[in-house]
């Protein structure tokens, strides 16, 4: 490969995962030019990268990737080099209200622009298409074994069907026409900057208010968990070492039952807020199942610890401590993202510029 100054699209980046992944790059490699390419739904909010806004190797692109002129545009304007894609839906649970809107999002949205980079990119030897997925196209394991890399797919809810489906355009995208390309699975996410949708999270939120805590099923359900920096800190790893063509599981060594992940939140969050031990484990309730829910996910994440020496960093006791901490200091943030106020944050300091 050519040594050639990298302007990277980072898509998705003002998301959960795409904002830590935007603010890594854009601190640790100032002779980057980073191009944070989101259409902001409920799940983008800028407020996530207000620390590196004003750096001069960071742009933003309000741009959905459905829109196949606005990513030619940005292509021209920012001479893209690489592309690593997060923008996603990423909700299992809206995947089962409005599963077209994953279809479109993550299947289209994903061919979208593997058409653009194979049209726009010259020399295929140049450049990386580097897709983010999920350990969830695997499908649900259960008590024993592990995901590998060599895993059949099997996924089971509409959204692991579209990232399947997404993964597999872009395998089609390197066998067919030669683009370079590189796949990640991870398991579950937690950290700032999350949604309050998903679990951890939601779970925070509403022990702070002393809202239900919803449990699906009997809580049996087993994810494993990696603190969103260390996904970040993996994606950098695999972006410059990863060999293009393979495909590497990310995950955190770190399986949990969804009721004592609950447990742990309250526990944590009595002492935390002062509470009598006990208190927030009131607020546990049992509810109806999610359709289709999956029992286990379990990655086993050896060949990039072994191939490129990645591990996570962090104690899943200190990260969920971390995070709790994390959102008890940013109420204004939670409130914004519920609200729907943040689309007020982008109209304020983009568009009056
Ligand atoms: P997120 O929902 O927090 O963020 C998604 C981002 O994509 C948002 O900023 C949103 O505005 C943007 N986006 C959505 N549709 C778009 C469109 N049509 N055009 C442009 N931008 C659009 O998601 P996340 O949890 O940060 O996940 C990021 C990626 O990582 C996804 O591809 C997801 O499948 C994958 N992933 C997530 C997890 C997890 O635990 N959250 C685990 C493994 C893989
Ligand atoms: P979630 O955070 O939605 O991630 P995913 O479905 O991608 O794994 O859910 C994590 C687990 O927690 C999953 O087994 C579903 C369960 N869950 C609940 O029990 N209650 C909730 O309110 C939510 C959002 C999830």
């Amino acid at each position: 490969m050519k040594t050639m100054k990298k302007s990277i699209l980072i898509t998705g980046g003002a998301g959960f995962i795409g904002s830590h992944v935007v603010k890594l790059f854009v601190e640790k490699y100032p002779e980057y030019s980073i191009v944070n390419l989101d259409c902001l739904t409920y799940a983008g909010n800028l407020e996530n990268l207000k620390e590196i806004e004003g750096a001069s190797n960071y742009h933003f692109e309000k741009v959905n990737i459905l829109e196949e002129t606005g990513l030619v545009e940005v292509f021209e304007k920012h001479a893209i080099t690489d592309v690593i894609h997060l923008a996603a839906e990423s909700h299992v649970d809206r995947s089962i209200t409005d599963p077209l809107a994953f279809v479109k999002t993550n299947i289209i949205g994903t061919v979208n622009l593997l058409n653009t980079a194979k049209t726009f990119w010259k020399n295929y030897e140049d450049h990386l298409f580097f897709h983010i997925s999920t350990d969830e196209v695997y499908g649900s394991l259960d008590d024993g074994g592990f995901f590998l890399e060599t895993t059949a797919y099997d996924p089971q809810s509409p959204y692991s069907a579209s990232k399947a489906s997404s993964d597999h355009f872009v395998r089609a995208y390197a066998n067919t026409y030669k683009l370079r390309t590189l796949i990640t699975n991870c398991s579950n996410n937690y950290g700032p900057n999350q949604f309050p949708e998903k679990l951890i999270p939601l779970c925070i939120h509403n022990i702070k208010n002393n809202k239900p805590l919803p449990v699906y099923g009997k809580g049996e359900n087993v994810r494993d968990w990696l603190y969103v920096v260390d996904h970040a800190r993996a994606i950098d790893v695999v972006f410059h070492q990863g060999v293009a063509g393979e495909t590497y599981n990310i995950g955190g060594f770190n399986e949990w039952k969804n009721i004592d992940i609950v447990r742990l939140l309250c526990k944590k969050m009595d002492e935390k807020l002062g509470r009598e031990p006990g208190t927030s484990e009131k607020l546990i309730t049992f509810v109806k199942d999610r359709a289709g829910h999956d029992l286990r996910y379990a990655i086993d994440a050896s060949k990039i610890q072994k191939e490129l020496g990645w591990e996570p960093s962090l104690q899943f006791e200190e990260g969920i401590s971390k995070t709790i901490d994390w959102y008890l200091n940013n109420e204004e943030w939670l409130k914004n993202v519920t609200s729907g106020a943040y689309q007020q944050y982008y109209t304020e300091h983009y568009h009056s510029r």
